[in-house]
């Protein structure tokens, strides 16, 4: 089996949480690609989720952990990119619910709204969670019309 390369970004509010998974990543021998940024100092949270993003749609990893201050930000800019499935989460029902449900290959997180133990088992959740399929697949190739349709 290939070995599983994941690509990981933040903005200055997700940077400490973003080394934080890194560690956590290198703990378990999981190799990433890191997008930056690389310090606190404030800067544009699209500039950073966009490369990742990238890296997913051309198959280079195989799924990305965003970071900011909520989330939020990474998951909109996420979202705006093909055949981005990206899941802004703050437990790990959503986290095990969106692998199974949405096949979501985005992971979101919000280091001003949850804790780093929080987010490193939403982490370890979001890559082991198999998608069901099934349904699941019919409904994600109907918002994947809307996304070719643009509306
Ligand atoms: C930066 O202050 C903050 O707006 C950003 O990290 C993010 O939360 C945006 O959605």
């Amino acid at each position: 089996m290939e070995e599983r390369v994941i690509a990981i970004a933040a903005d200055h509010g997700g940077y400490e949480l973003k080394e934080i998974i890194k560690k956590h990543l290198d703990a378990n021998g999981i190799k990433y690609v890191d997008f930056g940024t690389d310090s606190s100092a404030s800067c544009d949270y699209p500039s950073y989720a966009r490369p990742a993003c990238n890296a997913v749609q051309n198959g280079e990893c195989e799924y990305a952990i965003l970071v900011c201050g909520t989330g939020i930000g990474m998951s909109l800019v996420a979202n705006k990119c093909r055949g981005i499935r990206a899941a802004c989460c703050s437990d790990t029902f959503s986290v095990r619910m969106t692998r199974l449900h949405n096949n979501a290959n985005a992971l979101c997180l919000g280091a001003r709204v949850i804790g780093a133990g929080l987010a490193l088992d939403m982490v370890d959740l979001f890559l082991n969670t198999e998608f069901e399929g099934d349904r699941h697949q019919r409904r994600i190739d109907l918002v994947a019309e809307i996304e070719a349709a643009g509306k």
